[in-house]
């Protein structure tokens, strides 16, 4: 087998029970549209396809620390022969594509901005949506609290805490994505799923005040 279905066939077995969002299918679907990407903005497809495809590997929250997550993914890498300069280019992604709060680094390679752009799309739209209550309730958060304000400016460690309601989430995560897409392709769809949730949420306050 190809790297790129041996990888398909490692990361399934990984990530099949994993509960906060970041099960397969959200690899599936960002690895889906990180292909849809390349091809419109001309970058690299393997470098694409295989950084979306590990690019929850290596996370914090899987593994004891991101370094010990990253030693993981390029043992793997090594495995299936991928050479050494586009093993580089791949962890390089993976490292670097994470929110953060919005304190990642910048990116230069045209490959992270498709593999970042499609992550980040699967955060907002109805799937967005859905992952964000799927996450909150994995956390033991509230869907909504009106006396609780989403917070402004937090810092790398308070957004890490993870700890605010789902309805928070949006005006703290999810609504900074669409002006952070980096390609054209990216934010064309970014602002319709952006859009969706907002009409979402209108619907939403106004269930929650009975209004209708
Ligand atoms: P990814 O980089 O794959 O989007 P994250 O770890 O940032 O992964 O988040 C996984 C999913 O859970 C995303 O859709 C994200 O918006 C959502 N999420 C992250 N933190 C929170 C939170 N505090 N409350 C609700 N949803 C969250
Ligand atoms: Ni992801």
């Amino acid at each position: 087998m190809d790297p790129i279905n041996l990888t398909k066939e490692f990361v399934k077995k990984e990530l099949e029970n994993e509960g906060t969002g970041h099960d397969w299918w959200h690899i599936e679907r960002v690895t889906k549209m990180a292909e849809r990407l390349s091809e419109e903005e001309g970058a690299n497809p393997f470098i694409c396809t295989m950084a979306a495809l590990l690019h929850d590997l290596a996370d914090e929250k899987l593994n004891e620390s991101e370094e010990a997550g990253l030693k993981r993914v390029n043992q793997w890498l090594d495995q299936v022969d991928v050479d050494s300069n586009q093993c580089k280019e791949i962890l390089s992604i993976i490292q670097s594509i994470s929110y953060k709060g919005g304190h990642g680094p910048e990116l230069t390679s045209l490959e992270a901005k498709v593999v970042q752009d499609a992550d980040r799309l699967d955060a907002i739209g109805a799937i967005g949506i859905a992952r964000c209550f799927t996450y909150a309730g994995s956390k033991g958060n509230l869907i909504h609290h009106p006396g609780e304000e989403p917070r402004e400016g937090m810092t790398k460690e308070e957004y890490s805490k993870r700890d605010g309601t789902a309805i928070n989430h949006f005006y703290e995560k999810l609504f900074n994505l669409k002006d952070l897409m980096n390609t054209k392709t990216g934010y064309q769809m970014a602002e319709q799923r952006h859009l969706f949730m907002l009409n979402y949420l209108d619907q939403f306050y106004l269930e929650w005040e009975g209004e209708k």
